[in-house]
């Protein structure tokens, strides 16, 4: 029996992230604080049918422990079957996506789509909880499709009913997409309206914003998504502004440490050739207000291969120096 998952303002969890939180990044994430990391959002369907593009998603090594699988899809008995498949090869705990917005996603009915369908959204949860039993299903919500069509609230209770163990929102209508600002109010609402934990998401680019998110809206957890893109200390960030203490801002070194973990990581992991790309889009977002970034974002994209990066990180860590001549 697997336990349960820590859910609690100093445990922080990573968000499902497309294109992000693979398993090199879910692991730079927990070695930085991350409680709980959520996997990329994988296709139900990919899953059952043998997608080749499903499989990369669903990697994972023992100390990328505890994985929340988050799967979309609108078929009760695709995502049931999909479920079985995840079951015996170990995996524990799952989230339904029913926040994407993407048309990829949400012409399938999936994702986002659902909050327009509650009755199929109760369903495919109840096949989730059917397959795993109680305490190990998510659902990660939007307000609702569009604003005057909210129904995170009446949701919350009928997911509840159907025995979801925690909800997450991100308070923004999937018309939005990430325009205008997260409703944090709207998080203390479903906190008030259900019995279960709620996490916040949205908005959440600092340890400050988090702690503010938190003490505004009661949740009882935060997920960081584009915070942890920018910053993936945040999560230990956070621990400490909530013990009373902030942490100055990450130190030349520090930076250059965590662009050499996190190659170390995807280099470990994925195809070297990808995997070298992957990190020349990664990296920019790390450097951001380190003295000379621009030049070193310049020589990323230079850089041919894997053999340029010492060079790079040498640049990254000798920052202060280089300004203080
Ligand atoms: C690049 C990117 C990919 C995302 N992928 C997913 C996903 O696969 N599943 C999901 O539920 N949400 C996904 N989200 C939404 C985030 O998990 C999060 O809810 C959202 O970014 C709001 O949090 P933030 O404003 O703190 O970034 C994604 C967001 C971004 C920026």
């Amino acid at each position: 029996m697997s336990s349960p998952l820590p859910i609690a303002p100093g445990s922080p969890w990573l968000a499902p992230l497309a294109g992000f939180s693979d398993l090199a990044f879910r692991l730079l994430c927990r070695e930085r604080g991350a409680a709980v990391a959520v996997t990329e959002m994988v296709s139900a369907k990919g899953l059952v049918y043998g997608s080749p593009g499903t499989e990369p998603l669903l990697a994972t090594c023992p100390e990328d422990c505890p994985l929340v699988v988050q799967l979309f899809g609108a078929e009760p008995e695709t995502v049931a079957r999909a479920m079985d498949l995840l079951l015996a090869r170990g995996f524990t705990h799952f989230d339904l996506n029913a926040g994407c917005s993407v048309p990829k996603v949400v012409k399938t009915g999936a994702g986002a789509a659902l909050l327009n369908d509650p009755a199929r959204l109760v369903c495919v949860v109840a096949a989730m909880v059917r397959a795993v039993g109680p305490g190990r299903v998510g659902v990660k919500l939007r307000l609702g499709w569009c604003a005057g069509r909210e129904c995170h609230l009446d949701l919350g209770r009928a997911l509840e009913d159907a025995g979801v163990a925690w909800l997450t929102l991100h308070p923004r209508t999937a018309r939005q997409a990430f325009s205008g600002r997260a409703d944090w109010p709207e998080i203390a609402a479903l906190v008030s309206r259900v019995s279960i934990p709620v996490m916040a998401s949205g908005d959440l680019f600092t340890a400050e914003d988090a702690a503010a998110c938190l003490k505004e809206s009661g949740a009882s957890g935060v997920m960081f998504a584009r915070g942890a893109m920018a910053d993936p200390a945040v999560f230990s960030r956070l621990q400490a502004l909530l013990d009373g203490q902030v942490l100055p801002p990450a130190t030349p070194a520090e930076l250059a440490a965590l662009v050499s973990r996190h190659a170390e990581l995807i280099r470990r992991f994925d195809f070297p050739r990808r995997g070298f790309l992957r990190l020349r889009t990664i990296v920019p977002r790390y450097l951001r207000g380190l003295p000379g970034a621009k030049a070193v974002r310049e020589a990323l994209i230079r850089a041919a291969d894997w053999s340029e990066l010492p060079g790079i990180i040498e640049r990254i860590a000798a920052a202060r120096s280089e300004e203080s001549c």
